[in-house]
């Protein structure tokens, strides 16, 4: 399927319409950005890895009956998706206290929650996608009572299943971000991708992080750690051609 125009112009990535206006391919590159897109570098190979990872994950929850917009891989670091209205609203699943929960409420890294956290924030990259509550989101027209109840109850649903996919791969699931989206006939869709840019993974055994943190601090072998959440992956699920 040919490319036709740029939707969205991203740093890890790139989103274009195609000659189906119900079809977009969403395009993974090496490119890494953190602290508001200040910090940035590129990580060989990131784009292929992220795709896969995301398509292995979309293809895992589409497999447990969640719907999702994704269609098929087309290459490496191609994936063609159904085109959505975005609802411009992040939701953060937390499993583990850590990143922004940690320092906002003062509390230890690495600590298990007794029940799940969901944040909500506001889709803004200027503002650094601040975080809200279900009365702004409503109170904003982002999204309405029953909307929200919607993407509380499918959001826990998929949090279960990738804690425990993760889980069989020897990670934990600490915390991650989705969002979602309308199609046509207003179904709600989980959209954008799941991968360790926008997920903290740790390796069960040794507490080792998998995931962007490694470029937040510092810390190297960023894309061992993505190639490491690749490998065990494709063990567990079958990776999609
Ligand atoms: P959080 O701890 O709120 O922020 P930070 O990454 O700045 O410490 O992030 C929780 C998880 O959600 C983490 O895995 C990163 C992810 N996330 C995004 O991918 N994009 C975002 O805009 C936000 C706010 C979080």
């Amino acid at each position: 399927m040919e490319k036709t125009s740029v939707v969205y112009n991203g740093v890890s990535v790139k989103i274009y319409g195609t000659a189906d206006p119900d079809k977009v391919i969403i395009s993974f590159t090496d490119e890494i950005s953190a602290f508001m897109k200040i910090k940035r570098a590129v990580i060989k190979d990131k784009g292929r890895l992220c795709n896969g990872i995301s398509c292995m994950i979309f293809r895992y929850l589409a497999g447990k009956g969640i719907k999702t917009h994704f269609i098929e891989q087309l290459s490496d670091t191609e994936q063609l998706c159904r085109k959505v209205e975005v609802i411009p609203i992040e939701v953060i699943v937390r499993n583990v206290i850590a990143g922004s929960m940690a320092q906002r409420l003062g509390l230890e890294e690495g600590v298990v929650l007794k029940s799940p956290v969901y944040d909500l924030c506001f889709q803004n990259d200027a503002l650094n996608d601040p975080l809200i509550n279900d009365y702004h989101a409503i109170a904003l027209g982002l999204a309405d009572r029953k909307e929200l109840d919607e993407i509380y109850s499918v959001t826990s649903e998929i949090n279960g299943y990738l804690k425990e996919m993760f889980e069989a791969a020897g990670i934990t699931l600490v915390d991650f971000k989705i969002q979602f989206g309308k199609l046509p006939d207003g179904t709600l869709v989980l959209d954008d991708d799941v991968t360790p840019d926008s997920a903290r993974l740790w390796d069960m055994a040794t507490g080792e992080k998998l995931d962007k943190d490694r470029f937040r601090h510092d810390n190297g072998k960023v894309g061992d750690a993505y190639r490491t959440v690749y490998a065990r992956l494709e063990k567990l699920l079958e990776p999609c051609e």
